[in-house]
């Protein structure tokens, strides 16, 4: 697995996540009652692992394209690297709507769903963007032995972040609901 794999395979990740909170922001707009905690968890692991791992990964992946002159649309990498940050401005949102519900002066979740609505929006076009034009162009241009360099660095990366792979799967956990058969131990639980 080269360094694209490994880029490619986050999006799946994050991708996992993106749907189980989509579906958890569809219940809030319902009225259903929405967890601002797994609000919170869900910023922190956007702030940790999208930002802090995957798009500093990213980054490294840039400033090698830019290095080795490879034939970019004008702005596509001025574009996805301001879409970091925009990314991180709204998980800030996030985490500090749900920190507000938390805490109790608010009661209205609207702008903690709000907040997550921006980042998925955002985060939806920003890695079919990236999929689409930057990492083909990367795998066609750039030599094996630059990409297995990059892999190291990832690595460095991703040891001082922990594994976004396992920190996606503990969000879909916690976002899951409880099948109704696990709710209560299975056969009789009284003796009279
Ligand atoms: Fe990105
Ligand atoms: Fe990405």
């Amino acid at each position: 697995m080269d360094a694209l794999d490994v880029l490619n395979q986050e999006h799946r990740h994050i991708q996992r996540v993106l749907e189980v909170l989509e579906r958890s922001v569809a219940k809030g707009r319902d009225g259903e009652f929405v967890s601002a905690s797994l609000f919170l968890r869900a910023a922190n692991f956007f702030l940790t692992f999208v930002d802090g791992s995957h798009h500093a990964k990213e980054m490294v992946l840039f400033q090698t394209m830019v290095a080795h002159r490879l034939p970019l649309a004008p702005g596509l990498l001025a574009q996805v690297s301001g879409e970091h940050g925009t990314g991180s401005e709204h998980a800030v949102a996030m985490l500090c709507a749900a920190e507000a519900m938390l805490r109790g002066g608010e009661t209205d979740p609207s702008r903690m769903l709000d907040a997550a609505d921006d980042w998925l929006r955002l985060y939806r076009g920003h890695t079919g963007v990236e999929e689409a034009q930057v990492f083909p162009m990367a795998r066609r241009l750039l030599p094996a032995g630059i990409l297995d360099r990059m892999r190291t660095r990832f690595a460095r990366i991703e040891a001082s972040h922990g594994s976004l792979a396992e920190a996606a799967e503990a969000m879909e956990r916690a976002f899951a609901p409880v099948p109704a058969g696990r709710l209560f131990p299975r056969g009789p639980v009284c003796s009279f």
